[in-house]
């Protein structure tokens, strides 16, 4: 008995532990949360308002499969979703892709949120 409810204070404290530091640390997770995933999903074949941004990193741009709302820009644009070109991208997208279509989205002005991001897309 002593032992379950000390294991169960264990994982308790475990738990706060967690929760209280990822609130001063932002994941990359959540960063993606809070910029992104209004619109878009990291599953593959999950189109949203944006394409599936599965295996984006390394990936062609305009290229996702079922995803029929791509502008004439990116479909015309022939880059690859690099850390480089995808960190220009979302810190302001119409400088890499003039005309896009992702919009309302104003960029997203921290460079290190911008690696967290994309840090998290290499895993998805
Ligand atoms: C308001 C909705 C919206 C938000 C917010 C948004 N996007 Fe998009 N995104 C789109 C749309 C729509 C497109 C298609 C654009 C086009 O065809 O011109 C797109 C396209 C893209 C592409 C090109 C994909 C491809 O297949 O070539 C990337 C990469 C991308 N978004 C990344 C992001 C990231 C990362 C964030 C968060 C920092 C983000 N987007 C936030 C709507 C959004």
């Amino acid at each position: 008995m002593h032992v379950f409810v000390m294991a169960a204070v264990l994982t308790l404290s475990t738990f706060f532990t967690q929760a209280a530091h990822a609130a001063d640390d932002v994941s990359g997770e959540q960063a993606f949360n809070n910029n992104c995933r209004t619109c878009h999903s990291w599953k593959e074949g999950d189109n949203r308002l944006g394409p599936s941004l599965h295996g984006v990193v390394g990936g062609k741009s305009g290229s996702v499969q079922g995803y029929n709302n791509y502008s004439q820009s990116m479909k015309q644009a022939e880059i690859t979703w690099d850390e480089a070109s995808l960190d220009k991208f979302i810190a302001n997208p119409d400088s890499v892709v003039q005309n896009n279509n992702m919009k309302p989205f104003s960029g997203v002005g921290d460079a290190d949120t911008r690696k967290k991001i994309i840090e998290f897309l290499k895993s998805k």
